[in-house]
């Protein structure tokens, strides 16, 4: 978990040497999800399949996995986490159950459990 924490400062600190064109606060990873993926240099399109997503615009599962693979891929790299978001009894959730784009993301499990994440 450090090494990915420490990977991806790396790769945001990359992406603003060699992209002048980076809004000041993209570096910024106490933004939400789409920000800090922005600061990567991922554009509307990879996640809306549109450059102009309208009010109301969703992401499909299918458009993450086109980065992220899958949720069991997702789920490797969890494995330490106890228990595993992306590996349990509800099979198949979409990524969007819990990760959100523009707004704080949300912990579903924790509307019938105990569980306390802090996602991302
Ligand atoms: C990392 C993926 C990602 C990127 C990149 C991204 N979005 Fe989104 N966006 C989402 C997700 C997920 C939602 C679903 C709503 C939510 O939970 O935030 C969303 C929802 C939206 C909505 C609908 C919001 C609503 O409440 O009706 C708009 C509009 C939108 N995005 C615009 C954009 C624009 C414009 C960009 C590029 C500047 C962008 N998004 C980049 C993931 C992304
Ligand atoms: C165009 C490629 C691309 C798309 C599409 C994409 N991601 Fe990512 N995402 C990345 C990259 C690159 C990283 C940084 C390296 C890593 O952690 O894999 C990242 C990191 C993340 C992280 C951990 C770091 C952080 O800032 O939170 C989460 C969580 C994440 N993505 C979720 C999502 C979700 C959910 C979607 C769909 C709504 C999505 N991603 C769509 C490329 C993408
Ligand atoms: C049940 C809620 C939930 C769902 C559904 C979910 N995630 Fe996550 N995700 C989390 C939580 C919680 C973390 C942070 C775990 C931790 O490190 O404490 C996380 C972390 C991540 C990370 C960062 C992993 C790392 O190395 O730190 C990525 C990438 C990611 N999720 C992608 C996805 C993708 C892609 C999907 C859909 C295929 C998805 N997630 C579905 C809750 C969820
Ligand atoms: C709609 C309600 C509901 C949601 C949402 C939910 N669970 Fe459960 N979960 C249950 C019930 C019911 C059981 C079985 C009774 C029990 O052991 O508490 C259970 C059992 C479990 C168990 C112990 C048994 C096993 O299968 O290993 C774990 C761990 C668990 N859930 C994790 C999660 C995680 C992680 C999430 C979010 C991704 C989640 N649950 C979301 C209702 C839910």
């Amino acid at each position: 978990m450090k090494f990915t924490r420490l990977a991806f400062v790396a790769l945001t600190a990359g992406a603003m040497l060699i992209s002048a064109s980076l809004p000041a606060a993209a570096a910024d990873s106490g933004k939400f999800l789409a920000d800090r993926h922005m600061a990567r240099g991922v554009q509307c399109v990879s996640c809306h399949g549109t450059a102009s997503p309208q009010p109301g615009a969703a992401v499909k599962t299918e458009s993450c996995n086109a980065c992220h693979q899958s949720l069991d891929a997702v789920a490797k790299r969890t494995q330490k986490v106890d228990p595993n978001p992306h590996y349990n009894h509800l099979v198949g959730l979409d990524c969007v159950e819990c990760h959100k784009g523009h707004r704080q993301s949300v912990n579903m499990c924790a509307g019938c459990h105990n569980i306390h994440y802090n996602v991302p």
